[in-house]
């Protein structure tokens, strides 16, 4: 191999003569290229005596890095008056669309958005957030949460059955986020104060169901906890996502898994409880499901052993987040959140 013959003053003459960027990336290449002479003779270096390498791989390296340095520093002032040039031909056309038309940014989603709200109303609150998975078993989804088999209260969730190769109990995709309930309570120990946003199946379809759609489970479990502290939380909430003047009224009602329990209705938004289509002319709207969890429940999970015990007490509630979402934005059918119609998504 012959020794280096770089000469930094040649070099240096030749890049001078360069007078474009494309011309400079081909004399760039020319040296340190993957065919340029820097790059061939650091290959060659293998063949060489170990003392005689060492002092060769030296000044190829420093070669390497004065050329790369200098091409570098050549290339800004090329490119800068490259730009120049460029600019003081073309006028500058400011009726032209802003580049940003071309890349339209993407948007969250209705549901996401309320769902991103209302947790952080509760987060505020000083709930936090838990998940459960959406393929449950019979156990978690039902039988847990004191809906016992037979019970009438299966037929109000048209399951959906998933193949279950696994477990030996029933495997389903769960109709409510309620079993949340159970798995968190099983893993902790009150007090407890939680949320848990997630997707839930039902085997139905009309202009107010999707066969999915999407929940927000609460729980909150304490020594002391009464009807007063759900009806406190679920009205501040409620004045915060619709606003503090929206009436208030919480109807008796059943789920298996509180006892009492209760549906919480608002005056409707739309005609302001006059009764309209939307509250089909009664005045108020059914916004969710509550009550205080039924001591059959902190049994299950082995917070009580007797269920005389009322050492725990706590409130549970569960709310359709497109429902609120209609309320919300005045949407009529359930289905538009599902089509991907760019013209309905764009809106929010
Ligand atoms: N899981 C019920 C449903 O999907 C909603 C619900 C009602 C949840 C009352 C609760 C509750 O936690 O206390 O219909």
């Amino acid at each position: 191999m012959d020794t280096i013959s770089f000469s930094k003053e040649t070099f240096l003459h030749e890049l001078s003569q360069v007078t474009s960027t494309v011309e400079l990336n081909q004399f760039k290449a020319s040296y340190i290229g993957k065919k340029g002479i820097i790059t061939n003779k650091l290959k060659e270096l293998g063949k060489l005596a170990n003392e005689e390498r060492a002092a060769q791989g030296k000044s190829l390296n420093e070669a390497r890095a004065f050329i790369d340095e200098h091409i570098r520093a050549q290339e800004t002032v090329l490119y800068k008056n490259e730009l120049k040039k460029k600019l003081a031909h073309k006028k500058l056309d400011i009726t032209l669309p802003g580049a940003y038309l071309s890349k339209k940014p993407g948007g969250r989603h209705p549901v996401t958005l309320v769902m991103t709200e209302i947790s952080e109303i509760f987060i505020y609150m000083g709930f936090t957030i838990e998940e459960g998975p959406e393929i449950e078993t019979d156990y978690y989804n039902f039988e847990a949460l004191n809906i016992l088999k037979n019970h009438p209260a299966r037929d109000m969730q048209d399951t959906f059955y998933a193949e279950n190769t696994t477990t030996t109990d029933t495997l389903v995709l769960r109709t409510h986020t309620s079993p949340v309930q159970i798995r968190t309570m099983q893993r902790r120990k009150p007090p407890l104060r939680f949320i848990a946003p997630g997707k839930v199946y039902r085997c139905d379809s009309d202009i107010s169901h999707t066969p999915v759609f999407h929940q927000i489970e609460g729980l909150m479990v304490d020594k002391g906890i009464s009807f007063s502290n759900l009806k406190a939380v679920l009205e501040a909430f409620i004045h915060r996502v619709f606003s503090p003047q929206t009436p208030v009224r919480f109807r008796p009602s059943f789920f298996p898994f509180t006892e009492p329990s209760s549906e919480v209705d608002i005056g409707c938004i739309l005609c302001a409880g006059k009764g309209c289509r939307v509250c089909k002319g009664t005045g108020w709207i059914e916004v969710l499901g509550a009550g205080m969890v039924n001591p059959q429940v902190f049994k299950n999970v082995g917070y009580i052993t007797d269920l005389g015990d009322f050492n725990y007490s706590g409130f549970a509630f569960g709310l359709g987040m497109e429902r609120i979402a209609m309320l919300k934005y005045g949407i009529d059918d359930i289905r538009l959140f599902y089509e991907s119609d760019m013209r309905f998504l764009k809106q929010f």
